[in-house]
């Protein structure tokens, strides 16, 4: 079964074609990042005129490298919740035109849920960084982690999750960019975190680590303060001691608090997902940590971390498994909890 996956609900315009929900034949992903960078954020209404832009292009683009007609597509799997609601039309309406054309299903796809369909791509080996292992399987306990989302799920099998905690305040990836701003590092901050980290001392300050035990809930408001106060004295420490020591505080909470989920859940396998799962440290020390409390430990290339149409596909693949068919009017929209 071929899937033609779109993906527009933030500013990455990307089209993608997969093969059995497993098989990467393409995919394309056109970024808006630059032009963003400028106002230091995405600006949603820019972000959908860009959508309209770049579509087409990325469409047939998408075609051609998977080496596809549309008539040999069997279905259509479109990001229709949650993220920019006039991005999110841009592609919803594409994906209702070309169904209508087609005469083929369109599948309306969760985002974040398609975050963690990422783990069940096999990705090819380039321009992919290839060599992270597929095989994920229920049931486990996954870590979305992105710009808008820091949550933890019990996965207990396809369309089956329980929700165990999310954060209270700011994303992960909220986190990294707003701090890398306050550092003066640029958008989007997670990279430029990292990159200013490599070099530095992570244990140069001591951040705080909201733990909030008893909880699988999150908190990050509090080091963003810190890192903000920490700008602001005299003998200021190096930027880069202040991004080393501003990531390990986020990895380490993140880390302990998803393996100590798994263990208290009793799953063996631990799932990565979203943008921030691309950040080197956070795979390492997830890796150290699942090792030694003998989990298994899964994440994604990369460049399937982040925002794109692959995923999408994926996910539409396994939503065709599991009968989770819509009709022509779907809704799309802004919010929608997992
Ligand atoms: O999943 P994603 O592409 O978009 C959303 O659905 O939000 O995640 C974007 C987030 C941004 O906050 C970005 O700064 C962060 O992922 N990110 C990273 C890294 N790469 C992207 N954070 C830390 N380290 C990275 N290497
Ligand atoms: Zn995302």
């Amino acid at each position: 079964m071929i899937i033609f996956g779109i993906e527009t609900s933030c500013d990455e315009t990307s089209a993608a074609v997969v093969e059995d929900g497993r098989r990467l034949l393409s995919n394309v992903v056109a970024s808006q990042m630059e032009e963003h960078a400028r106002f230091g954020g995405v600006v949603p209404e820019l972000a959908s005129r860009r959508h309209v832009e770049a579509l087409l292009p990325v469409f047939r683009q998408a075609l051609s490298e998977a080496g596809v007609t549309w008539a040999e597509i069997d279905a259509i799997a479109v990001t229709n919740r949650p993220g920019l609601l006039g991005a999110l039309l841009v592609g919803t309406s594409a994906a209702k035109a070309l169904g209508m054309a087609l005469k083929k299903p369109v599948v309306p796809v969760h985002h974040i849920e398609a975050h963690l369909y990422a783990n069940w791509l096999v990705a090819p080996p380039a321009p992919m960084d290839g060599g992270e292992r597929g095989g994920a399987d229920y049931p486990a306990v996954a870590l979305v982690v992105s710009g808008g989302h820091t949550d933890l799920f019990h996965l207990r099998g396809h369309g089956d999750y329980v929700l165990l905690g999310r954060t209270r305040d700011d994303a992960a990836g909220e986190a990294f960019d707003k701090c890398a701003r306050l550092m003066g590092l640029g958008y989007p901050g997670g990279p430029a975190m990292q990159r200013a980290a490599e070099g530095g001392n992570p244990k140069a300050i001591a951040f705080p680590r909201a733990l909030l035990p008893g909880t699988h809930e999150f908190s990050f408001s509090g080091l963003k303060t810190s890192v903000r106060y920490a700008m602001q004295g005299e003998n200021l420490p190096s930027l880069s001691d202040i991004a080393a020591s501003f990531q390990e505080a986020v990895v380490d909470v993140l880390s302990k608090k998803t393996v100590a989920a798994a263990k208290e859940l009793g799953v063996e396998h631990v799932l990565l997902a979203g943008g921030v799962s691309a950040n080197t440290r956070l795979r390492e020390v997830m890796q150290e940590r699942c090792d030694k409390a003998g989990l298994a430990l899964f994440y994604p290339p990369v460049a399937l971390c982040t925002d794109n149409a692959a995923m999408i596909a994926c996910a539409g693949y396994w939503y065709l498994q599991n009968g989770r068919t819509s009709s022509l009017d779907f809704e799309t929209r802004a919010s929608e909890p997992l």
